[in-house]
């Protein structure tokens, strides 16, 4: 079998997977899916999803692995347009102290700086979030 036919037999399995799976969808599953946005929640009585909703508003901590994940990590995980790399901690080293420091690489971070953009597109990042974050990127 050449290349071509093995990849086509190799979507074709995937896709037979795939469909099976659909299928199996039990109709609590498709009701799960198809239920409406949004709740409507009565006075006195308990109201779940608020909690939720107001823990992705910033209610609850963010810990530097979530930052990383949900933003810095697209860039900084292979270095895109030249980010210092996480766990590149000669880079990180000249940069701080090119900036003076831990505080001065936060500052550029809040700032943004050339094709980094302002607080790393974490608009609602507290600066202390954001300090722990490069700690935990840079290892400084
Ligand atoms: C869109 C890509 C992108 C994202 C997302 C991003 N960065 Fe960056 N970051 C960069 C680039 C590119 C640089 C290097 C900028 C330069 O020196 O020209 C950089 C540099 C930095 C620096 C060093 C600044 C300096 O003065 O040398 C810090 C600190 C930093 N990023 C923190 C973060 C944090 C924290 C996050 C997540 C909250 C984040 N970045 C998300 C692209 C990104």
């Amino acid at each position: 079998m050449n290349l071509i036919k093995k990849l086509l037999a190799a979507n074709a399995a995937v896709l037979a997977l795939w469909a099976v799976s659909a299928q199996a969808a039990t109709n609590d599953e498709i009701a799960e899916r198809i239920k409406p946005v949004g709740e409507v929640c009565v006075q006195g009585q308990e109201c779940k999803g608020i909690e939720a909703v107001a823990a992705s508003a910033g209610g609850g901590a963010k810990t530097p692995d979530d930052i990383i994940a949900g933003h810095c990590g697209a860039c900084h995980m292979a270095g895109v347009l030249g980010a210092p790399k996480i766990g590149d901690s000669a880079d990180w080293k000249k940069r701080a102290s090119e900036q003076g420091g831990l505080d001065g690489l936060l500052a550029k971070a809040i700032s943004g700086i050339n094709a980094m953009p302002p607080k790393g597109t974490c608009a609602d990042c507290s600066d202390d979030e954001l300090k722990a974050t490069i700690k935990k990127m840079s290892g400084l």
